[in-house]
């Protein structure tokens, strides 16, 4: 029996990057997956893709800081499916600010895109849920340590690593329970962080040198490599784990 046999997966941010590898692989494993983006152009070619290797795939039109897409997003799940058993809350911004140069624009678009379109999704989704319910949110390293250039992210990211500690327990008290866990990735070679990687600072190096010399396996992390811990989470194997945080960083917050 495959993984993730005709369970329900649906991805925020699935057009690009983290997103794009979670839905593929949970096609994969036998999933009906859901696709949910603000890149519908993306978001239509990857569903289509899937569709054509045989998957039962569709995309969905959802902004994630939007109550009433939330709304509108679930009641077509609820339509087509009649449940939803997994979750992953992905979709996210990287807004580069410290806290002395943050602008109150970018640190409130942070907050609601990263922190707020998790609430929404987790309260969203746990009407739907059934034995077996599963939420995953991605957080980050910047969910567990500091980065200086990075204040709002933080802010976001912590939140989202605690807002899952209270989801879970909560989901603990449901009959049957709904588990809620967390993923950490450090650097992964996307879309979100690839413009900034290449381009040469004033003394000559990249943010890919400096990011290889203080990650200890000396290189970024691939989508495909964070696969592993979501499918862990999304199928029946995790079903004694919730509340936990998964750091998938090639070691940096080992250091
Ligand atoms: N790439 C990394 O190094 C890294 C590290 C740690 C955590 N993360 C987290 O992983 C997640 C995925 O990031 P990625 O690297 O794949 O980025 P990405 O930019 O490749 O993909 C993000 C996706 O989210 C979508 N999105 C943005 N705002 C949205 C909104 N309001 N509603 C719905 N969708 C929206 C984008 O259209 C895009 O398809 C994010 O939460 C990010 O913070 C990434």
């Amino acid at each position: 029996m495959q993984r993730l046999h005709d369970k329900v997966v649906m991805v925020t941010g699935a057009a690009s990057g983290l997103g794009a590898a979670f839905v593929r692989a949970a096609a994969q494993a036998g999933a009906r997956v859901v696709l949910a983006d603000i890149d519908d152009a993306a978001g239509r070619v990857l569903a289509e893709a899937l569709r054509a290797q045989g998957a039962q795939a569709h995309y969905q039109t959802l902004d994630v800081t939007s109550e009433t897409g939330w709304e509108a997003a679930m009641s077509t799940v609820r339509e087509r499916h009649g449940k939803l058993d997994v979750l992953v809350n992905n979709a996210g911004i990287a807004l580069r600010g410290s806290v002395a140069d943050c602008t109150l624009a970018d640190w409130q678009r942070t907050l609601d895109v990263n922190l707020t379109g998790v609430f929404l999704g987790c309260r969203a989704a746990l009407p739907l849920m059934g034995a077996g319910g599963a939420i995953i949110n991605v957080s980050s390293v910047y969910g567990q340590v500091g980065g200086a250039q990075v204040a709002a992210y933080c802010a976001a990211k912590g939140g989202v690593t605690l807002l899952t500690r209270s989801a879970a327990l909560h989901g603990a008290t449901l009959k049957p329970p709904v588990r809620v866990n967390s993923i950490h990735p450090g650097f992964v070679d996307t879309p979100m962080v690839r413009d900034a990687l290449d381009q040469r600072d004033a003394g000559g190096g990249t943010a890919r040198a400096r990011i290889e010399a203080f990650t200890p396996l000396g290189r970024l992390a691939t989508p495909e490599e964070i696969v592993g811990v979501f499918l862990l989470l999304a199928s029946d194997e995790g079903r004694y784990i919730t509340g936990s945080q998964f750091t998938v960083d090639g070691g940096i917050t080992a250091q």
